[in-house]
């Protein structure tokens, strides 16, 4: 299983609670890409640039994409055309993409510093947010809101898979 959506979808949130319930590892591709890079994000990214971060996230996604765990992906990672070609022609995960009004991501990530992309003008974010879009949509099996509990989105993933 992959899941997908942009920052402040509940990606990691959700993740860990599948696992719980479908007793898979969690690889969560932000964790990995620090550990590849040996720094934090926001240092990858004041460092080395997006381009260098992306790389390193291809990597990371390439590494796990032949095991059976449920990858937890950056909210980018679309946007990187390797990947997203990667994403489209895989066929041993199904990809989940989880999304919720505009408003209740930028609630959730706004405050966030951690986030280079997430920590701009409310009009930067949504165009970000609206510019992903269609990939997010292309790429995914499943599109699941995370706008109410994550109870429910969680039941509503559980629900699809065998
Ligand atoms: C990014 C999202 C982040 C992280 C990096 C870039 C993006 O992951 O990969 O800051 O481009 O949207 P989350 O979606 O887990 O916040």
């Amino acid at each position: 299983m992959i899941i997908i959506g942009f920052m402040g979808s509940g990606k990691t949130t959700i993740a860990k609670h599948l696992q719980d319930h479908m007793f898979k590892e969690v690889i969560d591709l932000d964790d990995e890409i620090k550990v590849l890079a040996g720094k934090s994000i926001k240092e990858i990214f004041a460092d080395d640039g997006e381009e260098s971060f992306r790389k390193l996230e291809y990597q990371a996604l390439t590494k796990y994409l032949s095991e059976d765990v449920i990858i937890s992906t950056g909210g980018g990672i679309i946007s990187y055309d390797q990947s997203y070609e990667l994403l489209n022609s895989q066929k041993q995960h199904k990809i989940f993409f989880l999304n919720a009004p505009f408003d209740n991501l930028y609630d959730r990530i706004q405050n966030d510093t951690n986030r280079p992309l997430g920590n701009q003008s409310r009009q930067k974010v949504l165009d970000l947010y609206l510019s992903r879009l269609d990939r997010y949509k292309g790429v995914a099996d499943y599109e699941i809101s995370t706008e109410e509990t994550i109870e429910s989105s969680v039941n509503e993933i559980l629900s699809y898979i065998d």
